[in-house]
């Protein structure tokens, strides 16, 4: 086990064998540390922790830009996935015609906000996912001159299919798209580099592979995007002057900081900037080798019980996910919950998303449980 002194962060593994991390994350002893210290100094000690809270949201800000390798200035604090998408979708002047490429395989957090957007006169186009992949050819096809944007997830949800952002990025930038990128179910789990993928904006809750607490996220946003994007709110902490209250000049913060309008979740960041730290301390790639690892044994397991794997043949699409499907898939979602396993039924499917902290051993155990319910069913 290459992680044994961060697994004991987690209470949790004391009690369940926790493998739902792509709904959410058991808190760390780090974080709920950081928390407590918050609750205290708001309760007895500096009581305004604005100039502290600040220092901690600079050091969450710049471990944010470290794991998608930007630079601080390009990172702004949100509440959640869906906060971040909205932030885009409602600050591109749309002209009526206007396409926006989507897929038929999303979480409706990245399908609402721009679905929001039709009553300006813009189109959403549908890629179909074909058996739960997306193919790079079906989205060409679907580029046409009126296509102004493309949002799409790293990682997606039901299947753990991970999409080839390095290619979907090259194919934005040569026709002028907008690269937009739900990175929930992905960050924390795999590698990302918004550079070398060429994003122009993405959007990322923290409770999930992030581990921090709930109400929390960022977004990362291309700084050639900046003047493009008009802030769709704007409040007294997005303009240079805050401070000077009676100043009322609109303009706004040169850097991402523009889209932090008003007094931030100071809590949930500090939560955050301690489960960041955490990761980064692990490695993001020590913490993708080891996903894959043991989802592999997963699906070795899993398979020769008679389950049917529903990612992709392709270990390139691997990711911290890993669904299956099987016969009587409710009763034995409902018996390993008896037995302390924890994991989602999604969709008729059942998901699979360890993390770091989860041993072979709890591997083998999932399988053995799921075997025994095969033999007795
Ligand atoms: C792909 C994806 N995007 C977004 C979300 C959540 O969005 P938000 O952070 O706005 O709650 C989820 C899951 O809850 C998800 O699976």
């Amino acid at each position: 086990m290459p992680f044994r002194e961060h697994r004991k962060l987690f209470p949790i593994t004391a009690k369940k064998i926790y493998l739902n991390h792509a709904s959410i994350s058991p808190l760390s002893s780090r974080v709920t540390d950081i928390l407590e210290w918050h609750i205290n100094e708001r309760m007895f000690g500096m009581i305004d922790v604005y100039p502290e809270s600040d220092k901690i949201r600079d050091k969450a800000r710049a471990l944010m830009a470290d794991l998608l390798n930007t630079s601080a200035e390009e990172i702004a604090f949100t509440s959640n996935t869906s906060d971040g998408l909205n932030l885009l979708a409602n600050g591109i002047d749309w002209r009526e015609g206007d396409e926006i490429i989507l897929t038929d395989y999303e979480f409706p957090a990245n399908i609402y906000p721009f679905l929001n957007q039709e009553r300006k006169g813009v189109k959403i186009v549908y890629v179909p996912n074909r058996d739960g992949e997306i193919h790079i050819e079906d989205i060409l096809e679907r580029i046409n001159s009126n296509t102004r944007l493309l949002s799409i997830s790293f990682v997606e949800f039901g299947n753990g299919f991970k999409n080839d952002l390095k290619t979907i990025g090259q194919i934005c930038k040569e026709h002028n798209i907008i690269f937009s990128v739900d990175g929930i179910q992905g960050l924390g789990a795999i590698p990302l580099d918004v550079k070398d993928c060429q994003i122009d904006f993405l959007s990322n809750g923290g409770h999930k592979w992030l581990m921090g607490p709930m109400g929390v996220g960022i977004i990362y946003i291309n700084k050639n995007l900046f003047n493009k994007l008009n802030p769709a709110y704007a409040g007294w902490l997005s303009v240079n002057n805050a401070w000077d209250f009676y100043d009322y000049k609109l303009d706004f913060l040169p850097d991402a900081g523009r889209f932090e309008y008003g007094t931030a979740n100071y809590m949930g960041i500090a939560g955050f900037s301690a489960s960041l730290g955490l990761l980064l301390e692990i490695g993001i790639e020590n913490i993708r080798d080891h996903l894959l690892n043991i989802g592999g044994l997963l699906v070795e397991g899993l398979t020769s019980a008679g389950m049917i794997f529903c990612g992709s043949a392709n270990k390139k699409h691997w990711s911290g996910i890993f669904s299956f499907s099987g016969d009587k898939i409710e009763e034995l979602h409902s018996s390993l919950v008896e037995k302390d396993i924890v994991c989602a039924l999604r969709a008729g499917k059942m998901r699979f998303a360890p993390h770091f902290y989860n041993t072979k051993e709890e591997i083998e155990e999932v399988i053995q449980q799921v075997k025994i319910f095969y033999q007795n069913a």
